[in-house]
């Protein structure tokens, strides 16, 4: 489906953008945020594309990746706003080696290393214009 690829570009902008700090224009109102599972594919890519901001912007010396997605929810506002809450692991996989598979990372057994992460994000999608723009990502301790 022709949205999905439009969805895909909008991601890999994401990571580029993620720095850049954004808010909301716009008068009209928008609906109401409500609950999506947390399988859907769009939020799945949005949580990993959160961890990979996160692992770039860490001075870890190991990737973290999402253990959990305490809320997730959508919102139609002039394009499709992601609001979501999750936890990012540290995993065993260190930072310096060739990872090209994220997911697939265990995460750190019990112990010294093992660290999660409470993060709050919002990303806003606008399909039809190929745009993205992560309005926050917030991680603390
Ligand atoms: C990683 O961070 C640097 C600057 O801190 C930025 O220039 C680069 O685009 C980021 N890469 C990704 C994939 O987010
Ligand atoms: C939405 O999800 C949150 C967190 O999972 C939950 O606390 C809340 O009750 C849910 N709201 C509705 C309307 O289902
Ligand atoms: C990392 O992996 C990619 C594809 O798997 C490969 O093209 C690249 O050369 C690798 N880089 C290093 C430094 O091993």
């Amino acid at each position: 489906m022709e949205l999905k690829t439009l969805l895909l570009v909008s991601l890999l902008a994401v990571l580029e953008r993620w720095l850049a700090a954004g808010s909301l224009h716009g008068g009209s109102m928008p609906g109401s945020p409500l609950n999506i599972s947390t399988d859907d594919s769009v939020l799945q890519k949005v949580v990993l594309g959160a961890a990979a901001s996160f692992n770039n912007q860490s001075n870890d010396a190991f990737l973290f990746r999402p253990s959990a997605i305490r809320r997730a929810q959508r919102q139609i506002v002039r394009g499709i706003r992601y609001i979501v809450d999750l936890d990012l692991s540290r995993t065993v996989c260190r930072k310096r080696e060739n990872i090209s598979d994220l997911p697939s990372c265990d995460f750190q057994p019990a112990g010294r290393l093992q660290q999660t992460f409470r993060c709050h994000m919002e990303v806003w999608l606008i399909p039809w214009q190929q745009q993205s723009k992560t309005l926050e990502l917030l991680c603390k301790l």
